[in-house]
């Protein structure tokens, strides 16, 4: 089967994230973002897509600020009340009943309840004619010690961190679970010449 593009995106599991940022005279504003990605290991640049039309994309270009806080499933329905169209005089923390808790290293405070928090400073804005890429330093990040075992890996199937499937006339909310195979990093080097 051959997707038209208006399908596509259904193949590709993708993270919901909460990115929390600050307008120039101080209104907190919160909306859940799934086209983001780190750059590669070890998190130190993530990349995001976002449309022109954003309190968020607005926020960051006016502060240069933002944190990417990673929600739990059972946080979904205030995730949901934050991707309404609200203007920007609107507080979301306070539409979606969400609790600030302070960042360390920027003015945006992170949504409490969450499973971690990436505080991040713009590095680079792409601009196309429809949407942006931001690119943004990762300049601080904690987690929910309760979110972590005692190996210091994050069982993600206790924290259960919210992820989703488009399809075509709305979503489904997911987690993950193991497959039943790990895999060692060593494994990527077997073979490796030299
Ligand atoms: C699960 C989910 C993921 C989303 N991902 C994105 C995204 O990656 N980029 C984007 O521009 N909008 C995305 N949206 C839409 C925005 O969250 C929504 O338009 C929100 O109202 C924007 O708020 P703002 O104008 O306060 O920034 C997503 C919505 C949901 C529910």
């Amino acid at each position: 089967m051959i997707l038209r593009p208006g399908q596509r995106e259904q193949v590709l599991p993708l993270p919901v994230t909460l990115i929390s940022t600050v307008s120039d005279d101080g209104t907190k504003n919160v909306a859940p973002w799934s086209n983001i990605t780190p750059i590669l290991r070890p998190l130190d640049e993530i990349v995001l897509a976002s449309w022109i039309k954003r309190d968020t994309l607005e926020n960051i270009r006016a502060t240069g600020e933002f944190v990417v806080n990673i929600p739990p499933a059972s946080m979904v329905e205030e995730v949901m009340i934050c991707a309404r169209n609200y203007p920007p005089e609107v507080d979301e923390f306070a539409e979606a009943g969400l609790a600030p808790r302070p960042s360390v290293k920027v003015r945006p405070p992170g949504v409490g309840g969450c499973l971690a928090w990436m505080e991040c400073v713009l590095a680079e804005e792409i601009a196309r004619e429809n949407y942006s890429l931001v690119i943004g330093t990762v300049v601080h990040l904690e987690t929910d010690d309760r979110c972590f075992n005692d190996a210091g890996e994050m069982d993600f199937e206790r924290a259960e961190p919210l992820s989703v499937m488009l399809g075509r006339e709305g979503m489904w909310f997911t987690r993950p679970v193991r497959s039943g195979r790990f895999a060692r990093y060593a494994e990527m080097a077997a073979g490796r010449k030299g």
